[in-house]
């Protein structure tokens, strides 16, 4: 597993031990990769190790081999000026069937050259926030375009200066799980085989149903229709020895089960934009969550 930019908690002496707590509690004894950095960092303090323990380095530019189980990322792409390297790196580093599953900060619109400029804002992780739907637009053409929203969280700010800058944009944290699949094995719209796949309760916490986002939970021992895209991707993934999936059938048709989306994932994060907005106030307030 490698954890993207984790922050000082998994710098000597804490690495491997205070990895993110997710990593930590994810990999075994010398599983675990944490870095951090960006340009500034990398030059203050330049070490690396590939020992299972902390790198220091830009998220642009990772030293990683292609063979990486999970990526996680929690509050950095929208830090990071250019998101289309940091994205391709961890789609480089992923092996096939790897996933990457991160929170970050996204806007329901592009945020205005003014307002990325403004230091402040983008040092509260809002106006490097991408715009969903571009970000879908990157997610496709870095090799993750089989991606699902996991949860969703409006983002508020307390004070008044930032709330007037940044106007009517909604701001919103998004937790994202995307699994690496062949490029050209996706299609522009879920289509029905005929599948289902029943969930075998055996993860670890997830002992009665499992979602793989928001759009697709499985109970235990209940045979739930699938599209052809996500039968692979389960099939594909870590999660494919706690499901079984049945054979592909012939075509039926655009796909309608319960966790057919209008507009694919772009759509439904669009969607959840306006929900957010809606929503009462998050109790974590301003970043990812
Ligand atoms: C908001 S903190 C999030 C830290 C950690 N992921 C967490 O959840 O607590 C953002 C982190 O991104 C790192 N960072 C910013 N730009 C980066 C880049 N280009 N490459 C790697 N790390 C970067 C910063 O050093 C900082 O530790």
């Amino acid at each position: 597993m490698a954890d993207c930019a984790s922050a000082e908690g998994c710098w000597p002496p804490q690495a491997k031990k205070e990895c993110a707590p997710a990593a930590a509690s994810c990999c075994g004894e010398g599983g675990g990769a944490c870095g951090d950095g960006g340009p500034a960092k990398v030059e203050e303090e330049p070490s690396s190790s590939s020992d299972g323990g902390k790198s220091c380095g830009d998220a642009a530019a990772v030293a990683a081999p292609e063979s990486v189980d999970v990526v996680i990322s929690n509050c950095v792409i929208n830090l990071t000026p250019d998101k289309r390297p940091v994205l391709s790196e961890a789609a480089r580093i992923l092996k096939p069937g790897g996933e990457l599953y991160f929170s970050d900060v996204f806007a329901d619109r592009r945020i205005p050259k003014h307002l990325r400029d403004d230091k402040v804002l983008f040092g509260e992780c809002l106006s490097g926030a991408l715009y969903v739907k571009d970000f879908g637009q990157l997610m496709s053409e870095v090799g993750l375009g089989a991606w699902g929203v996991v949860n969703h969280l409006l983002i508020t700010a307390n004070n008044e200066k930032i709330l007037e800058r940044v106007g009517d944009i909604t701001f919103y944290s998004l937790t994202v799980r995307a699994i690496k699949v062949d490029p050209s094995k996706l299609e522009d719209a879920l289509e029905d085989f005929g599948q289902t796949a029943t969930y075998n309760g055996a993860i670890p916490g997830y002992e009665e149903f499992f979602s793989l986002d928001l759009k697709n939970t499985f109970a235990k021992g209940k045979p739930t229709p699938v599209d052809g895209l996500t039968a692979s991707l389960i099939l594909s993934s870590r999660y494919g020895p706690h499901f079984s999936v049945t054979e592909k059938g012939s075509h039926r048709g655009i796909f309608c089960g319960e966790n057919a989306i209008a507009g694919g994932p772009v759509g439904w994060a669009l969607f959840l934009a306006k929900e957010a907005k809606n929503a009462p106030p998050a109790k974590c307030g301003s970043c990812c969550c």
